[in-house]
């Protein structure tokens, strides 16, 4: 049985203000979602710590939204891995369409990233997807498998073991236009082959998010899916009442 992932995703948004509100917010909300979600809110990284404290005691894990693809060093503006742990963070977003498009972040910085989370043991939710061009001249697939594989290929099984995959279609990011629901299955059950062709535990055991447009109205169908064990949310999550329905349509 794979696990059921709900995933915020603030972006560069929010202020302490928010981040309490929030927090205070959502605390309560969380003895109404079904038991077996896990619950994790990527905030700015200068709040991480602010929201770790505020949801001390609750279920909810911490995801980083970036990471240095180095250890240490005169890196100015940079946050590394260990800096992360450090602020017990347990997942950090790598290769999102954002970081990819508008940082320059290639195959190759997301590989080297993603060595670093997993020598600090932090689990990387690694994010891939196809733009609407690339869509249009029938290369999803292909973009998608070169993003998986150019990580599977880097790192053996156990380094793996905590791996997440979010699939974000680029066209439906912050676009308002969300995957069908058989669009979502689709490319979720083609991610989960491409994983098997690593390892059939890997694909078996890794969720597969699916991201992009997500919003209370469609995520119980998009949530519905075989191969969609659950959501990185963007804008959806800066809204606390939504973000929460959206929980709660993952029963
Ligand atoms: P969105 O963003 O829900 O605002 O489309 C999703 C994401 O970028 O992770």
């Amino acid at each position: 049985m794979r696990r059921k992932i709900i995933a915020g995703n603030w972006k560069m948004n929010g202020d302490q203000a928010f981040a309490r509100e929030f927090t205070s917010e959502f605390r309560e909300a969380i003895s109404g979602f079904s038991d077996g979600i896990e619950l994790i809110l990527a905030p700015p990284s200068v709040y991480l710590d602010r929201v770790a404290q505020n949801l001390e005691g609750t279920p909810v894990a911490l995801a980083a939204q970036n990471v240095s693809e180095y250890e240490s060093g005169a890196y100015t503006g940079e946050v590394s891995a260990r800096m992360l742990k450090d602020l017990a963070v347990t997942y950090c977003l790598v290769g999102h369409s954002e970081r990819r498009a508008l940082y320059g972040d290639t195959k190759e910085t997301v590989v080297s990233k993603i060595g670093r989370l997993c020598e600090q043991g932090i689990q990387p939710i690694l994010c891939v997807g196809e733009t609407l061009e690339q869509r249009s001249a029938g290369q999803a697939e292909q973009v998608v498998a070169e993003q998986l594989t150019s990580v599977l290929d880097s790192f053996n099984d156990s380094d793996l073991a905590g791996l997440v995959v979010a699939y974000e279609p680029v066209w439906a990011i912050g676009t308002g236009k969300t995957a069908t629901p058989e669009i979502a299955q689709d490319m979720h059950a083609f991610v989960r082959q491409v994983l098997a062709e690593k390892s059939q535990e890997l694909s078996r055991r890794c969720p597969v998010l699916y991201g992009g447009s997500v919003n209370a109205g469609n995520a119980k169908a998009l949530f519905g899916q075989n191969d969609v064990d659950g959501g990185l949310v963007g804008g959806a999550s800066l809204k606390v009442n939504e973000f929460n329905n959206i929980c709660m349509s993952m029963g």
